[in-house]
């Protein structure tokens, strides 16, 4: 017994020992062009797959993927995410993506054999030491689904064509147009920039850069123009055209909640209007805003994603999901500037 106990401790020792000397004596050869040795492939492969298998979101979790307005947001990402690294659809990966180890596949053979939920773990977390890289921003599973509404797309034959990123920066203010590939261009999930103040707009494309506000499509985004064109493009979507007003709606549960509160939750009218004078007057405009927009952000207020304001923060904490639909549809039915129908 004993005799058996020191053998497998001078065999660990050894084994440590020779481990020690691939690492310290350099003996391991990591250059991409040397391939991996026989075996290591399938190793490593079947692992991701078994891993990625393990972890994936649940089947129910999977939204309405085809959602051509999340298509379009997708795509609008995929453009500038990832596009330079598995091409699009139709397009050719440079020789030098060709050369990375592993090769990133052509985007048609990297959705092949993976559900949704398999994509939005792949794209939300990334592949340790492949290059393939994971979202930039924590916390938003939320937004991966776009992209991965994009590669469902794709696996179906009927991804629309990738804007052309490229072209679309060159305007004035530089990056204006390839803003509104997305912003104006896109029927929901978006935004609307009109309805704002200019130094709102300037003030979050500032949080989008440092990080402070957490979203890897606005991330992404404002790492494609120079930080310096930022407050231009801040002034040139706030001054956007005079934005077209929507119906007048009537009293319903969302106007009680958003004009009246309840004992949680405070009245979101006092801070964001319609009817002046607002107590914050530097609080976003949210009539005739983007309906589903407004759902996620209050999500992500609430769930303590998205801070900066505590009194925000604390207007969110207590509101449930048919709260949230009441109040992100009540506000998306307004009129911009509009008031309210007694
Ligand atoms: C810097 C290059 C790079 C970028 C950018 C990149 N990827 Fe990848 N991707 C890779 C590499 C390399 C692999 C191969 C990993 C492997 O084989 O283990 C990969 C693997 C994948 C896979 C799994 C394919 C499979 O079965 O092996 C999917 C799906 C994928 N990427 C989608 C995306 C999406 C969507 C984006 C943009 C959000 C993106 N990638 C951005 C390099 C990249
Ligand atoms: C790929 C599509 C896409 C592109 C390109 C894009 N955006 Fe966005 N933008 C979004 C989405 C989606 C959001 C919501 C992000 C979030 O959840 O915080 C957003 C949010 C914003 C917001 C916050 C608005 C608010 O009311 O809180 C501003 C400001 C903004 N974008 C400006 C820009 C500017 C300027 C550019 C060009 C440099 C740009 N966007 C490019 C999709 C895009
Ligand atoms: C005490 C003032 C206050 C109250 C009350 C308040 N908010 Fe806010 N809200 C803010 C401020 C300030 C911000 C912007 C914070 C930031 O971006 O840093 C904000 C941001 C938001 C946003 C993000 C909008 C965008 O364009 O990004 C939404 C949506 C929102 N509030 C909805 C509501 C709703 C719905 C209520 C009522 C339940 C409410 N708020 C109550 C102050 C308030």
């Amino acid at each position: 017994m004993r005799r058996t106990l020191f053998i497998l401790a001078a065999l660990a020792v050894a084994g440590l020992a020779a481990a020690g000397s691939v690492v310290s004596l350099g003996l391991y050869n990591v250059s991409a062009r040397a391939g991996h040795l026989p075996g290591v492939s399938w190793v490593l492969h079947t692992t991701f797959r078994n891993a990625v298998r393990l972890r994936a979101p649940a089947e129910d979790e999977v939204p309405d993927l085809s959602d051509p307005a999340l298509i379009a947001l997708g795509a609008g990402h995929y453009a500038t995410a990832c596009a330079p690294c598995h091409a699009g659809p139709d397009g050719s990966r440079t020789a030098t993506m060709r050369a990375m180890l592993p090769v990133p596949p052509p985007i048609r053979e990297a959705v092949a054999g993976w559900q949704p939920s398999h994509l939005h773990w792949i794209v939300e977390n990334g592949v340790k030491m492949t290059g393939m890289p994971g979202w930039p921003a924590g916390g938003r599973a939320d937004e991966v689904w776009a992209v991965v509404a994009y590669l469902d797309a794709v696996k179906r034959q009927d991804a629309p064509p990738l804007p052309e990123v490229s072209e679309q920066q060159q305007s004035a203010p530089p990056g204006a147009a390839y803003c509104a590939t997305c912003h104006g261009s896109i029927s929901a999930h978006v935004p609307r920039l009109d309805i704002q103040q200019p130094g709102y707009l300037a003030d979050t494309l500032d949080d989008y850069l440092t990080g402070a506000r957490a979203s890897g499509i606005m991330q992404q985004a404002v790492s494609m123009v120079p930080p310096e064109a930022l407050p231009g493009l801040a002034a040139h979507f706030a001054a956007g055209p005079a934005a077209t007003a929507a119906a007048a709606v009537g009293p319903t549960a969302g106007a009680a909640l958003a004009t009246r509160g309840t004992r949680e939750v405070p009245a979101c009218t006092a801070c964001h209007g319609p009817g002046a004078p607002v107590a914050q007057p530097e609080a976003p405009a949210l009539a005739g805003q983007d309906r589903a927009f407004l759902a996620a952000q209050l999500r992500l207020w609430r769930d303590g994603v998205r801070r900066g304001s505590d009194k925000m923060s604390a207007a969110a904490r207590s509101l449930s999901d048919e709260e949230i639909a009441l109040l992100a549809d009540w506000y998306a039915a307004l009129p911009p500037d509009g008031e309210i129908e007694e």
